[in-house]
């Protein structure tokens, strides 16, 4: 700031707009750094609230300043925080419905070692500011759309589905749903009392909590599988179906319900990688145009996580290609789709560095 006002002529301030002698990120970083919601160019959010759900995840309302346009359900939103003095970004789903206050819930699964989920779980407080990111995501059903729903959640897949529940709970029920939800044991459902209750007040409203690790739970079987769907879903070709959940899961919910169903709809809370091109110990040297720094990284991990691994902090937000914000510009060399295994040689091409992985030396306008 200090610069600024130093070195621009007087007659800058009066014809700039504010914006030029006052830039939003300045006004933006003394208004965190006093707590404040207020941001020029940002969503920030209050934590209001926080409610253990189970013994390792957490529920955390959330109170947007103006700048928060909303979310659909179903939608994710990449969330901002601070951890060992890094900005770390992570998505998370909200599992709230939408709300005319602009008030948002994100249940959060603590992962052991995990930097944002531990964060957030165990020492983010009530009074806390974090940083929101615009809602992104395809799992948002028309309220218009007339086929019943099938929605299949496993683990914190269930965080996108509760807010689809939710928000037609709020409107009524316009058409069926059903609602399979596994976990691990019945101690680790989330919203379970709620979810059970409105199953038996809602006639459009179906509900079933299977437990993959305690037998006498199951009805009638336990992981995802074709038995279990003629038993619990007979009319599954009239159906939508939504699944969240872990790659494994979402991939085999696919294979089993993709070709019968009405339309499927799956997203995954985490990467399924394929092969590598190149040796697992293989190294690569990553040229920074940008930045002018020229790296050796290894060549197994995706480049994103190679690059911090080597102290640089990429913009990123859901690191498994679904937002988009980690894409840059590959000047030279090939990367590999690390999902398919697809290999990527163009130059002057965009490469989303969540997803991919180099495949020999690289350039990047980074
Ligand atoms: C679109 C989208 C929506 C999401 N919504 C939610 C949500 O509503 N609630 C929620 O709790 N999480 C959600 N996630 C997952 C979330 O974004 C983070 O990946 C998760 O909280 C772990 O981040 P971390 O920083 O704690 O772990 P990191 O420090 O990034 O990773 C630590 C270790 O945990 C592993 N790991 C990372 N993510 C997972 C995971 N999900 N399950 C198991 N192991 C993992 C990593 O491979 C690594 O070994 C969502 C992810 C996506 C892509
Ligand atoms: S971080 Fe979301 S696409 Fe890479």
């Amino acid at each position: 700031l200090q610069e600024r006002t130093v070195g621009h002529a007087p007659q800058a301030r009066t014809t700039g707009t504010w914006k030029e002698w006052l830039p939003p990120v300045v006004l933006d970083f003394w208004s965190a750094e006093f707590g404040s919601l207020w941001a020029a160019d940002r969503v920030r959010a209050r934590v209001v609230r926080r409610q253990q759900e189970t013994a390792d995840c957490v529920t955390l309302w959330l109170q947007p300043n103006r700048r928060f346009t909303g979310f659909a359900p179903g939608q994710h939103l990449n969330l901002t925080v601070e951890v060992d003095g890094r900005r770390l970004s992570r998505s998370y789903s909200p599992s709230s419905a939408p709300r005319a206050d602009g008030r948002v819930a994100i249940t959060v699964q603590c992962i052991p070692g995990g930097k944002v989920s531990e964060q957030l779980c165990r020492r983010t407080r009530v009074g806390d500011v974090l940083e929101l990111g615009k809602a992104f995501g395809a799992m948002t059903p028309t309220a218009a759309g007339t086929a019943p729903l099938l929605l299949l959640a496993a683990g914190s897949g269930i965080t996108p589905l509760a807010s689809l529940v939710r928000s037609a709970a709020a409107r009524g029920f316009s058409r069926e749903i059903t609602l399979l939800y596994w976990a691990r044991t019945a101690a680790d459902f989330c919203f379970a009392a709620e979810l059970a209750a409105l199953a038996q007040r809602e006639p459009r409203f179906h509900l079933q909590l299977l437990s993959t690790r305690e037998t006498a739970l199951l009805t009638p079987g336990g992981r995802i599988s074709a038995a279990l769907l003629q038993n619990l879903v007979p009319d599954l070709e009239q159906r939508q179906v939504y699944a969240c959940g872990p790659a494994g899961f979402v991939q085999a919910a696919q294979a089993l319900t993709a070709a019968r169903a009405h339309g499927f709809v799956g997203e995954s809370f985490s990467v399924a990688a394929a092969p590598a091109a190149l040796p697992a110990d293989a190294r690569v040297r990553v040229e920074l145009a940008a930045s002018g720094r020229t790296l050796e990284l290894a060549a197994g991990e995706s480049l994103l996580v190679a690059l911090e691994a080597a102290g640089f902090n990429p913009a990123h937000g859901c690191r498994m290609g679904v937002c988009n914000t980690c894409s840059c510009l590959k000047l030279e060399g090939s990367t590999q789709d690390l999902r398919s295994g697809v290999l990527h040689h163009e130059p002057d091409s965009r490469v989303q560095l969540c997803i991919s992985r180099p495949a020999g030396d690289l350039r990047l306008d980074l």
